[in-house]
């Protein structure tokens, strides 16, 4: 009787193997989504962006393209912790906490050392900005070298980010990853920041470029995230109330950047300049309608969410 008991178990066993396989074939084999798809051809609801097989964990994203290998970007996170570059990082000992996601996101050249008790030490992925890719250049030993497990996503407009020769920060991005071959950049294709500009109008009514407004990098971040994580945690992030509330905390706008401009000061002179500022305090008022159907939180200060 036992080599009949084994006999089933091994036939369980085997079974189980074969319907297991089976599942991560078909999940392996759905076309790789791209983002325009769900999109187009669709009315706006608010559940367009995150769709209900939920995050795109393992699916590669066209959206984001390797340098100099053109793959596109997989990831998979659970919980992506959102560090934001704010003076509001600052003396919240939130570095612990941080440490303890399984994905760790920053933007720019954002530090970590000497701040590892308010921001955490480690880095899973960068949102950079075009303008930052020079500041990263600074120090490529360490961002390119030391740092090579960390993934770095460069958005950009085309004519700095072309691949023909005459796109400034891509020759950039390209010599760094000729000398440092492990280091993975990838960078936002035009179709996916030209869908985060209509995401920008669709959310506002506002034509990006007519209001001579660039979006921010925390924009990107976000909307890369809503694909990349499944819950969110987003640190040091002010919301679009904030700098009208009484006694509020004055910190300065970078973390890094001791004594200089203050936050809200920073906030309020780029939400009314005509030309060529980032338009933080309406993008946050969109954060916030995200944060109602998609898994993300605000920590220190913390976000109320009807
Ligand atoms: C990659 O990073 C690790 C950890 O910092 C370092 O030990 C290793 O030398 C780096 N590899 C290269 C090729 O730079
Ligand atoms: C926005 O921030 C201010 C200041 O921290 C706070 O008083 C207010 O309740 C917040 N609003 C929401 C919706 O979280």
């Amino acid at each position: 009787m036992a080599w009949i008991g084994k006999k089933k178990s091994v036939i369980a066993t085997s079974l189980i193997a074969v319907v297991s396989l089976f599942v991560v074939v078909v999940n392996y084999s759905e076309k790789p989504y791209f983002l325009l798809e769900p999109v187009f051809g669709q009315t706006f609801s608010s559940h367009w962006m995150f769709s209900r097989q939920t995050h795109k964990a393992f699916k590669p994203h066209l959206g984001y393209i390797s340098v100099p290998k053109q793959e596109p970007l997989k990831l998979h996170c659970e919980v992506c912790s959102l560090v934001s570059s704010s003076g509001q990082m600052l003396g919240q000992a939130a570095g612990p906490e941080i440490d303890r996601s399984s994905c760790i996101w920053r933007m720019n050249n954002a530090p970590t050392r000497g701040f590892e008790h308010d921001v955490g030490h480690r880095t899973t992925l960068r949102v950079v900005s075009h303008t930052s890719v020079p500041l990263l250049l600074q120090r490529p030993q360490y961002f390119f070298g030391q740092a090579n497990d960390t993934v770095y996503v460069v958005w950009g407009p085309l004519r700095n980010m072309r691949k023909d020769g005459k796109g400034i920060v891509y020759n950039m991005l390209r010599q760094a990853v000729e000398k440092y071959p492990q280091a993975r950049i990838y960078l936002t294709t035009e179709e996916r920041m030209n869908y985060c500009d209509m995401v920008f109008k669709k959310e506002t009514g506002k034509d990006r470029i007519q209001s001579g407004s660039y979006l921010s990098t925390g924009w990107f971040t976000l909307i890369l995230a809503m694909d990349m994580c499944k819950e969110i945690h987003i640190y040091g992030m002010i919301n679009d109330t904030y700098c009208k509330s009484e006694g509020y905390r004055k910190v300065p706008y970078h973390y890094y950047e001791a004594g200089s401009r203050d936050e809200c000061a920073e906030y309020l002179l780029h939400e009314s300049a005509p030309y060529g500022g980032h338009r933080f305090i309406t993008e946050k008022a969109v954060f916030a309608k995200w944060a109602k159907t998609h898994s993300i939180k605000f920590y220190n200060p913390p976000w109320k969410l009807s």
